[in-house]
């Protein structure tokens, strides 16, 4: 019989009964690699907002300390972008400085707060080299830390050609069939404010991957959306000197538990001292 279907349309129509049946290729790569894959914990963070040289340090001190002691077995940090507000060496590496105390390996990537107007990063590499674009293989997993910050501004935006072209280059060297993390600055969850134009262009690439979180920040708040197995979230900010988009007073990060294949999250907030606003506080 003939029919009037377009090779889109098939695509499309495909896809979507595959996900119905839940038999898209992540989820089925997912179950092929349940119970092979490492158990480990981790924190994921966003939006630290390094600001002040000398009333910062203090606080990071204290919110680090917190951090490990609600996750004393992470394996490590992620830093999904903003480390700094005004994108200058003080406060990139005045965070810098501070990360020893974790005593865990930190996985940081830039915001359009470490992004200069032209869209320079210079300093941004300068005190993280190789931390634009890069992946790390992890107990089985593999997390993907990408660069989506064009300039500084925050809306409007698309993820540089650079980042996509390395994704071109690098994403076809990893196993589809490992558990995948994947964190960029900007939002990637579908409907949410300030993702960028192009936002579907770089989950393309990670399509036929078995991804089981993004991690995105920018948006001080929280949010969960989905794509495929994998939700994609924004959480409120862990920043001295910054406040929240969506006006909760919380202030924190995820501690993150990856256990057969999947991935569990609870939110944990700062200590009740680290939540009083700042006399210099910024809105975002
Ligand atoms: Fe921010």
């Amino acid at each position: 019989m003939k029919t009037n279907l377009s090779r889109r349309d098939f695509f499309v129509r495909s896809s979507a009964a595959a996900i119905a049946a839940s038999l898209w290729p992540g989820r089925m790569f997912a179950d092929e690699a349940k119970g092979e894959a490492g158990e480990f914990d981790f924190i994921q963070v966003n939006d630290v907002h390094f600001t002040d040289p000398k009333k910062c340090p203090p606080w990071f001190e204290k919110a680090f300390a917190a951090m490990r002691e609600s996750a004393p077995k992470a394996e490590f940090l992620i830093v999904s972008g903003d480390l700094s507000s005004e994108n200058t060496d003080m406060e990139l590496g005045g965070l810098k400085d501070l990360f020893p105390l974790l005593k865990i390996p930190v996985h940081v990537m830039p915001g359009n707060h470490d992004t200069a107007a032209d869209g320079d990063q210079s300093h941004f590499e300068k005190n993280f080299p190789g931390a634009l674009n890069y992946a790390v293989e992890h107990r089985g997993w593999q997390l993907f830390c990408v660069n989506s910050a064009e300039s500084r501004a925050a809306e409007n935006t698309k993820i540089p050609a650079a980042t996509l072209a390395w994704c071109d280059d690098n994403v076809k060297k990893f196993d589809p069939k490992k558990p995948t993390i994947l964190s960029t600055h900007f939002p990637l969850g579908y409907a949410i404010a300030r993702r960028p134009k192009n936002a579907d262009a770089l989950l393309d690439k990670f399509k036929d991957f078995n991804v089981q979180a993004i991690f995105n920040g920018h948006w001080h708040g929280y949010s969960e959306m989905m794509f495929h197995d994998a939700p994609v979230t924004t959480d409120r900010c862990c920043s001295r000197h910054r406040s929240n988009h969506d006006g909760s007073p919380k202030k924190g990060w995820f501690v993150c538990e990856a256990r057969a294949g999947r991935i569990s999250r609870r939110f944990v907030c700062a200590p009740a001292e680290l939540l009083k606003p700042a006399k210099d506080s910024a809105g975002y």
